[in-house]
């Protein structure tokens, strides 16, 4: 496995050498390269320089464009305007560079120089209630980046912080206590959606004596009370709760085609017995002050309307914890015991000033500093077509599993319409694989701090940037592979591109530096429009260059090479989304 510097850093490095051998007297100099439509790259670099060194730009310009002299590299440089340089690289290095990224099973993509660990906090359902949108958004970008990270080298831990903990228990499993079989299944294979619908009947009919009977209020309350002091008979009825969500959250991220794995499921009652300890630390080293009765952090900026400070309550004036000591826990455990120099939280932009006032905290208190460090990757809301937050038409949360569902049904249309050869059972397996990517792509391609309109038409389109669209251009290029019969796909160094190759080729050539910059960034939006762009390349160049009509033998396996690097980078970026890239559609 080789990694395969970019032409653009390539050129990039030979243009920075040009520039110091030209003008040793300026110091190390950034050539500031980019892609450019006038030629293959321009560098505006020398600008900067010439003011520094009080020179005409165009005659500095032209003194580096004499030294750099022509190479296999460099096709041609050119000065233009006040002192760029518009730069064009030969067809054989483009094609030698595809050809060892080719050769390499990472596609050349190399190792970030300085991995670290990672741990993920995604993909985070609550206990006995059923999933929503805001939970898809957590789950398809965590899902994602967690794919990106370990790509780049990264050593990811995924953290699944689900809401299993919490006064609503007492309630729910008084109401198990009184009513002893709710929970009871006919056979051993529970599906998701029964399970689900027990929980929900369950809760439903808990709230309802919950809201009507003082005394059953009372008896969940003394409930709440035997959960906290680890009473055995509350704590194993609390435990079916929690078994009895899981084959719900399992049977989801199933559907979404999306592995968990239990021993990541870390809730919020794994770090029970931290609070205590997280509560004296606070307190004793001062960043955690008793106010009305509560433990606090205050904050100089965080003030509520009436311009009084809001704090964050670590231990409430009951003695009860809440959802701050927990993630104050949970990050002293994945600090401390994981040994994480990087968090990353996926969680909805409307828990955003909890997280500032929790990564605060935790500096304050000395568990995150300029070693280890904390993010939220911010998400926005999921909006319906009416641009409010997405609602049934009887304004309530919409089930995650029907949007699926539907999702899935609308794909099926889409592939049989299109299905020329197709059993049933290929039709279904294709119609999910489209429908859960066309989900996760209308998600994954908006920057994800944005709200975005869910609206599944569009999602299933074939035009447009769609995940269908790119899925059709792989199975597309394997259909051209196939029908190549005996020529195979061989890269020729030798042999000229044609502008749209040219323009395939350079953009290929990419995959690793966007990578790199979606992994350290945590924008895997930028991803998206890369493989977007790369299919639009894609399109050009089919329909400009016929490939098992070309000219001559050399140059059909020379296209055939264009189109068989073009799928595999397809394959690989969308298998970082999360998203199946089917061989036939
Ligand atoms: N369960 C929470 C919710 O549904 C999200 C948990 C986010 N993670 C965390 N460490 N607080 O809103």
């Amino acid at each position: 496995m080789a990694s395969v510097p970019s032409l653009a850093s390539t050129v990039q490095q030979r243009l920075a050498d040009a520039l110091s051998a030209a003008l040793p007297e300026a110091g190390p100099a950034d050539p500031l390269l980019r892609r450019s439509d006038r030629a293959d790259f321009q560098a505006n670099g020398i600008l900067a320089l010439a003011k520094k060194l009080k020179g005409n730009p165009r005659e500095l310009a032209t003194k580096v464009v004499e030294s750099l002299g022509s190479t296999d590299l460099l096709k041609d440089v050119e000065v233009s305007g006040p002192g760029f340089l518009n730069i064009t690289v030969t067809d054989r290095a483009i094609t030698e560079t595809l050809a060892a990224r080719a050769a390499d099973d990472r596609l050349g993509v190399p190792y970030a120089e300085q991995a670290g660990t990672t741990v993920i906090d995604y993909a985070q359902p609550n206990v006995a209630k059923e999933m929503h949108v805001g939970h898809l958004r957590s789950a398809v970008i965590g899902d994602a980046m967690v794919k990106i990270m370990e790509f780049a080298g990264e050593k990811v831990v995924r953290r699944h912080h689900i809401g299993d903990w919490g006064t609503q228990f007492g309630m729910l499993i008084q109401y198990l206590i009184e009513h002893p079989h709710e929970l009871d299944h006919k056979d051993a294979d529970v599906s998701g959606e029964e399970a689900m619908s027990n929980l929900n009947r369950l809760y439903k009919a808990a709230r309802a004596l919950f809201d009507s009977d003082e005394e059953f209020k009372a008896r969940s309350r003394d409930r709440v009370v035997a959960l906290q002091s680890g009473d055995e008979e509350t704590l194993a009825l609390w435990q079916r709760f929690v078994d009895e969500s899981k084959i719900y959250f399992y049977s989801v991220f199933n559907k979404l085609d999306m592995e968990i794995d239990d021993p990541d499921v870390v809730g919020e009652s794994g770090y029970n017995d931290m609070l205590d300890e997280t509560c004296r630390l606070l307190e004793d080293s001062g960043v955690a002050v008793r106010s009305e009765g509560a433990l606090c952090v205050f904050f100089d900026d965080v003030k509520g309307p009436d311009g009084n400070p809001v704090p964050l309550i670590v231990k409430k004036s009951n003695g009860g914890y809440g959802y701050a000591a927990t993630d104050l826990s949970a990050i002293r455990d994945r600090v401390q015991n994981l040994g994480a120099d990087t968090l990353v939280y996926v969680v909805d932009a409307r828990q955003s000033l909890h997280f500032k006032m929790v990564f605060e905290t935790a500096r304050r208190a000395g568990w995150l500093n300029d070693q280890v460090h904390a993010v939220q990757l911010a998400f926005g809301t999921v909006l319906g077509k009416d641009g409010k937050p997405f609602k049934t038409r009887e304004g309530e949360t919409v089930r995650l599993v029907d949007l699926l569902d539907e999702a899935i049904d609308r794909a099926a249309a889409v592939v049989r319409e299109k299905a020329q050869d197709l059993t049933e059972d290929e039709i279904a397996e294709r119609a999910a694989q489209v429908g859960i990517g066309a989900i996760k792509y209308a998600d994954l391609s908006t920057s994800a701090s944005r709200d975005y309109k869910f609206d599944l038409d569009q999602m299933v389109s074939l035009n447009g940037d769609t995940s269908v669209y790119l899925q059709y251009a792989y199975a597309r290029i394997k259909s051209i592979i196939r029908k190549a019969g005996d020529a195979k796909p061989a890269a020729h160094p030798e042999v000229a591109l044609a502008p749209a190759e040219r323009a395939l080729g350079l953009h290929l050539d990419q995959f690793g530096e966007t990578l790199a910059e979606v992994a350290s960034s945590y924008e895997p939006h930028k991803l998206a429009a890369y493989l977007y762009q790369l299919a639009s390349h894609y399109t050009t160049f089919y329909s400009e260059c016929p490939v098992l009509k070309a000219d001559t033998p050399e140059q059909v396996e020379n296209r055939l090479f264009l189109c068989d690097l073009t799928a595999r980078t397809l394959h690989r970026g969308m298998a970082l989304l999360g998203i199946r890239t089917p061989e036939r559609l």
